[in-house]
């Protein structure tokens, strides 16, 4: 078993890269099936959730290859549109397979991707969305059965604008003919993202980064290479790290654009922080008072991927912090584990009551998903002492290694087999 040794309270200095955005890489290479053409696909991060979703499409009949980070997908032969339970419950992003499978078969069947560790992730969006593009949908024995035959385009409305349903919608609608419409959409960097891949396949997707996105159905793509815009959670992670742990540090590939709400509450606690040439500097003392209110809310607002880290941060800051957890009813299975350690908060339903400390003490804490495992490890390199962190394979789905990133910028961190 794995897990990470982290010796606290270095300062962090130097330059690391991001890599490219995981929440990206699903939605794409679920979508890459919709063509029946070649779609390359440059940089990818082999996450092990982007090795999961590979084998999924595999399980399609689909060929995925690597060369180095360069990944291509030739789904010509792809002739099946059921996905097993066995991948579904790895990796919950798998529902947006409903989408592609429905625009290339016309038909499709996915196991219910029951809940995970941070909340019970339903799909009715999903569901109600298809549904108005006149998919019939059944859901027996744990399966969700689709006939899309005859999908019809025309007005679609969220009642949340999710991410994952904005996504299978927008992919659901690329060969509908006319203009299908989708209001309350998710407004995500990575909904842009898919946009533009999908755009460079030969589809008509438009208004993305809106709340309202247009499908102009086609009926002919071509082969298309792409690259993938960089991982903004990892970015925020490693800013808000800097942040707590003081020191100077440069991101290679991030963009502020996409960070604006986390940007924004770190400046005005005296954090120092420019892009330029393509990088982002950050520079901090380290001691900060904290953030009174922070309410995680769908992008543009602060986002929920990086709360426990922003939360490990506040256990440290001088004075009270309240944060309100909006999207998802189980993320604060930090907050035992930073207390382990020596922070004082005290969880309130989706509100956790921070009261800062003046110091945090190595203790061996368990990760219990990937962001909570992103947060330990930032805990891990301000407190006193040594820090192990256990179940590290939560991190690895969304951090390529995270402690290579770390001891680039000066961390005392290594990954150990127990
Ligand atoms: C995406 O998940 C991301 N995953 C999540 O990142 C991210 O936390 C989330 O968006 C919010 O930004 C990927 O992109 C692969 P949602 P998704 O549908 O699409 C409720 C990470 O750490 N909801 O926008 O599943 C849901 O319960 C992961 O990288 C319904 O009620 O999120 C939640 O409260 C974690 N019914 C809210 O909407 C539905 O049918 C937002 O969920 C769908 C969602």
């Amino acid at each position: 078993m794995e897990i990470l040794y982290i010796e606290g309270g270095k300062k962090l200095n130097g330059e690391v890269g991001i890599a490219t955005a995981k929440n990206s890489l699903l939605p794409i290479m679920a979508g890459s099936i919709i063509s029946g053409k070649k779609v390359i696909i440059d940089k990818v991060a082999k996450f092990s959730d982007v090795m999961q979703m590979s084998k999924i499409l595999e399980s399609l009949g689909v060929i995925v290859e690597f060369e180095n980070d360069t990944m291509i997908i030739d789904s010509s032969d792809c002739n099946k549109y059921a996905i097993k339970e066995e991948y579904t419950k790895k990796v919950r992003s798998s529902i947006f397979m409903l989408g592609p499978m429905l625009s290339r078969f016309g038909k499709a069947r996915v196991a219910y991707p029951g809940g995970c560790n941070i909340g019970n992730r339903p799909i009715d969006l999903h569901i109600k969305g298809l549904k108005s593009l006149n998919v019939k949908i059944e859901e027996r024995h744990g399966y969700i059965y689709c006939d899309g035959r005859n999908m019809k385009g025309g007005e679609v409305h969220l009642d949340f604008p999710s991410v994952g349903a904005t996504e299978n919608l927008m992919m659901a609608s690329v060969k509908i003919k006319g203009v299908t419409t989708i209001h309350n959409c998710a407004r995500e960097p990575e909904i842009v993202d898919l946009q533009s891949f999908l755009n460079s396949m030969g589809a008509k997707v438009y208004g993305a980064g809106s709340s309202t996105i247009y499908v102009e159905g086609v009926d002919s793509f071509c082969d298309t290479e792409y690259t993938p815009m960089k991982d903004r959670i990892i970015a925020g992670t490693y800013m808000i790290a800097c942040a707590m742990c003081g020191g100077e540090i440069s991101l290679s590939g991030g963009k502020k654009e996409h960070n604006q709400a986390v940007i924004n509450k770190l400046i005005n606690l005296g954090v120092h922080i420019n892009e330029s040439k393509g990088y982002i500097e950050i520079k901090s003392s380290g001691r900060l008072k904290n953030i009174p209110l922070i309410e995680t809310q769908p992008y543009p607002g602060f986002p929920t991927d990086l709360q426990n880290q922003i939360l490990a941060m506040q256990t440290i800051g001088r004075g009270t912090s309240v944060i309100n957890e909006n999207l998802f009813e189980s993320r604060f299975k930090i907050c035992n584990e930073l207390n382990k350690m020596g922070a004082d908060i005290t969880l309130k339903d989706r509100m956790a009551i921070i009261k800062g400390v003046s110091r945090l003490y190595g203790a061996n804490v368990t990760a219990s998903d990937l962001r909570c495992g992103a947060g330990l490890v930032l805990a891990g390199l301000v407190a006193d002492g040594y820090t192990t962190i256990q179940d590290v394979y939560h991190i690895d789905r969304g951090y390529l290694s995270i402690e290579e990133d770390f001891c680039k910028l000066g961390a005392e961190i290594k990954r150990l087999n127990k």
